[in-house]
């Protein structure tokens, strides 16, 4: 069948999937309220919707992960019941998770076949699988993931790869992919939209998440947009429906200037943190740059250029080769990162959820974390102190729900990057690295991580930041460094900089 026959058969009703009147309830929460979707064979059916809207909760409903309280599942016309997981994929659903759930001792090719092995015992069938996940890698674009490798080593890029070849190892009738490119550059979101093409010529659907409307523009054929549990539009049409309007629909408000303006640095502003030839690992070229108070300079690269790494070995996390960093004339211990949080040093890291985030524990202890000396007076610390300034996090966080006694892991994944960022805002610190503060948060919610970025500047604190978003970088920089292939390859101020220029030093660099 050609595309557009698939889309014909699509507008003559012939739904693939519907979801009827669908109600999730968590204790104090109604997620879900009498939400219908539905998709059509071959169609890419994008779902927007802000932090903690249900988008997920959705698609964990039809990955049988959740049970609904109210509501229905049809496939082709018919009522189907997924009490597990399992039942979902056997009936063709496949989910890529927004929060990865791998495991990490395990092989790629042992997670992939993970729950449907090679039905031979032994070494032929772990051959077999070696060889299919090899496969399905390189359709993905990605040959050089090793499936005997651990994935504990891969890159959250790396592992989000693995995560979709694990999908497509079963038969898939409907692939949902939960914001796959928040950890993805744009030359792998290149490759995960040509595997998308690929799917829906063949007649797969697509439920594709993400916050990044430009996207949606490129891939998306329809859009349901959800709010606050409720779907309050279905099956617009992407062409037909501009951004202005999503955003609308979204947040209920209209947004126009996401940015806010630049804090103006004085002329005699001192410098907070001097890196001096900090050589990151073994073979890399020295670094040098310093960042004065109030200061943001920004990290532009692609994903894997060594960005992360230089934060890394900033905070302490790696130990450089040679070179030192000082935080108001005094060198930080290299290597250690009790030092720089000493020297008043905070990072919030790129992947929340295996590092920044007590999953298990109340907002309230992932916010005091940090901190936990301010609250305590006379070696106890104060339960009623820690509600009350917990609270006013959640609230100048804007966090949805607003308590702070629920578990981070309740949380969706856009409220609990902005967990992560509140916990380092109660610490009170002189130096704050950013690594991809946005990754995974609504364009609300974006415009008011920015806005704290900016408060914290006018505070006069200095703040690295890295982006893979080039916009983001030029938008909330005082100072850009382009970073290629672990090197500085260029520095300037972002008003002298675009988005097109970047990309041309950043794609030069990495011929080199
Ligand atoms: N296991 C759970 N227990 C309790 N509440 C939950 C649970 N999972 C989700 N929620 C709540 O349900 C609501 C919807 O969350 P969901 O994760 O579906 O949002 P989302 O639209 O995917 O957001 P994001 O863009 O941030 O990923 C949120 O208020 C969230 O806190
Ligand atoms: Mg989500």
């Amino acid at each position: 069948m050609s595309e557009s026959e698939v889309k014909d058969a699509a507008g003559g009703g012939a739904h693939l999937l519907q979801m009827r009147g669908i109600e999730k309830r968590f204790p104090g929460i109604i997620a879900l309220q009498n939400v219908s979707f539905e998709v059509t064979a071959g169609e890419v059916h994008c779902l927007l919707g802000q932090n903690g809207a249900g988008k997920s909760t959705l698609i964990k409903v039809l990955a049988g992960v959740h049970q609904p309280n109210e509501g229905q599942i049809l496939l082709d016309g018919k009522a189907a019941t997924f009490s597990n997981p399992d039942d979902a994929i056997k009936a063709g659903i496949g989910t890529m998770y927004q929060e990865l759930d791998l495991v990490e001792s395990l092989t790629v090719a042992e997670n992939i076949f993970l729950g449907h092995e090679k039905s031979i015992r032994g070494f032929s069938a772990r051959k077999d699988e070696q060889r299919a996940a090899a496969g399905l890698l390189a359709r993905l674009g990605h040959p050089e993931i090793s499936p005997a490798m651990e994935v504990g080593e891969l890159s959250a890029a790396g592992q989000q790869i693995v995560s979709m070849a694990r999908a497509l190892s079963r038969d898939v009738r409907v692939i949902v992919m939960d914001e796959p490119s928040a950890v993805l550059d744009s030359e792998e979101v290149r490759n995960l939209f040509d595997t998308v093409r690929a799917l829906t010529s063949s007649g797969v659907a697509v439920i594709y998440i993400s916050h990044r409307l430009e996207e949606i523009r490129i891939i998306g054929d329809r859009i349901t947009v959800l709010k606050d549990g409720q779907a309050v539009a279905s099956n617009l049409l992407v062409s037909q429906t501009p951004n202005a309007e999503l955003i609308k629909l979204m947040t209920g408000r209209s947004i126009t200037n996401i940015f806010p303006p630049r804090v103006a640095i004085e002329d005699d502003a001192a410098e907070i943190i001097t890196i001096n030839d900090l050589v990151v690992a073994p073979g890399h070229s020295p670094i040098s740059f310093s960042v004065r108070a109030g200061e943001v300079v920004g990290l532009a690269g692609l994903v894997g250029s060594g960005r992360s790494e230089i934060l890394g070995a900033i905070y302490g996390i790696n130990k450089p080769v040679s070179g030192s960093v000082t935080i108001d004339g005094r060198k930080l211990r290299p290597g250690s990162t009790v030092s720089a949080v000493k020297a008043g040093m905070g990072l919030c890291p790129e992947e929340r959820k295996s590092q920044a985030l007590l999953l298990d524990d109340t907002l309230i202890a992932n916010f005091t974390l940090a901190s936990i000396g301010r609250y305590a007076t006379a070696g106890f610390t104060s339960q009623q102190r820690e509600y009350q300034a917990s609270m006013e996090q959640v609230q100048s966080l804007e966090l949805r729900p607003a308590d702070p006694t629920r578990e981070a892991r309740t949380l969706s994944g856009g409220n609990q990057q902005k967990v992560v960022l509140g916990r380092w805002l109660s610490h009170g610190c002189r130096v704050l690295l950013l690594d991809e503060p946005s990754r995974g948060v609504d364009v609300g919610a974006r415009s008011e991580i920015y806005n704290l970025i900016s408060g914290l500047s006018r505070a006069g604190i200095a703040i690295i930041v890295v982006s893979s978003e080039l916009e983001e970088v030029l938008g909330l920089s005082h100072q850009v460094l382009v970073v290629s292939e672990n090197r500085i390859v260029h520095q300037a101020p972002a008003a002298e900089l675009s988005e097109h220029q970047i990309l041309d030093l950043v794609m030069e660099g990495t011929t080199l």
